[in-house]
């Protein structure tokens, strides 16, 4: 069970595997995410879903190297078998055809985006996908997302491929030039800061804003409060609520404080971690 049959290093501490997960290949939708164990004692790692085989029985996923957790997953190889993978979680993205869209894609979002767009574009729309990392080495899936796009640009921080600069550069010029104003909705997942600015961007074009909120998880099932985000509002538990909700009404400093809550603990466990590695 939940055996790692193949993995693939994009780039330091980033990496794609596919893992043996029948029942969750079996229903997941996109948007939708996975909770992993690595081991009996190991911390529960929410990951969305970057990709799945229905008929092989198997789904994809994307992460970075961001704590000890993520370290422990990255030293796992083809062959070995996760404790365990719960899921498919989350609500799925709402799909439509809503005729003009654009799916944006940040650093390892771009993961998560790809299965919203290709849905996207199965259900009729026009999709175009904007993808950005911090340099080339970074972009990862590229193809999958051009096979499911009729429009892909992809931009890096540093210039060393693509467009030079933010996703965000990219989306403001595509507003400007959308004379027809028909682009229907926004879809954006990556860092919260890229999400915030996304929201903040498209609000002065009163385009509908979708985000995938990476909140800090521990049950996953609506219980323990951990997710909570504040949304229009109302307090919202992103776990069973989202991931996705309105950019637009989000809390974006409440959402980016509690992201930051855990910070000097993390550090400390994947300092030893490391320590106790070499
Ligand atoms: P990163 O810091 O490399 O940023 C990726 C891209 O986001 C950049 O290339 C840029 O285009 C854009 N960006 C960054 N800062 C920006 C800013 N201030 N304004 C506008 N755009 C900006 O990203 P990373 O290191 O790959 O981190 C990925 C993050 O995405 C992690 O925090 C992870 O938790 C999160 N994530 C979220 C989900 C989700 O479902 N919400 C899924 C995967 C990853
Ligand atoms: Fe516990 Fe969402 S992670 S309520």
């Amino acid at each position: 069970m939940y055996k790692i049959e193949s993995k693939i290093k994009y780039a330091e501490g980033l990496y794609g595997i596919w893992v043996d997960a029948q029942y969750v290949a079996e229903k997941v939708e996109p948007g939708q995410f996975v909770m992993v164990m690595t081991h009996e004692k190991g911390e529960r790692i929410p990951l969305t879903i970057a990709d799945y085989d229905r008929s092989g029985k198997k789904i994809f996923l994307v992460f970075l190297v961001a704590g000890k957790s993520t370290a422990q997953l990255a030293d796992m190889n083809e062959g070995d078998e996760l404790f365990s993978l719960v899921g498919p979680l989350g609500k799925q993205s709402e799909i439509e055809n809503y005729g003009r869209v654009v799916c944006v894609g940040g650093g390892t979002g771009i993961a998560a985006i790809h299965p919203i767009a290709r849905s996207l574009k199965e259900a009729g729309n026009e999709v175009i996908s904007i993808i950005g990392a911090k340099n080339k080495g970074l972009i990862f899936m590229e193809e999958d997302i051009r096979k499911v796009s009729d429009k892909v640009i992809v931009t890096t921080d540093d210039g060393s491929y693509g467009r030079k600069g933010f996703v965000t550069d990219a989306l403001k010029d595509l507003l400007d030039n959308d004379e027809e104003e028909d682009i229907a909705r926004v879809w954006a997942v990556g860092p919260a800061i890229m999400m915030k600015n996304v929201a903040l961007l498209t609000r002065g074009y009163n385009v509908k804003t979708i985000v995938s909120l990476n909140a800090i998880m521990v049950d996953a099932t609506g219980m323990c409060g951990t997710c909570r985000v504040t949304v229009g509002e109302e307090t919202k538990l992103t776990c069973v609520d989202g991931p996705e909700f309105d950019g637009h009404l989000v809390d974006w400093s409440e959402f980016m404080n509690r992201l930051m809550r855990y910070k000097p603990q993390e550090k400390i466990a994947m300092d030893l971690y490391m320590k106790r590695r070499q």
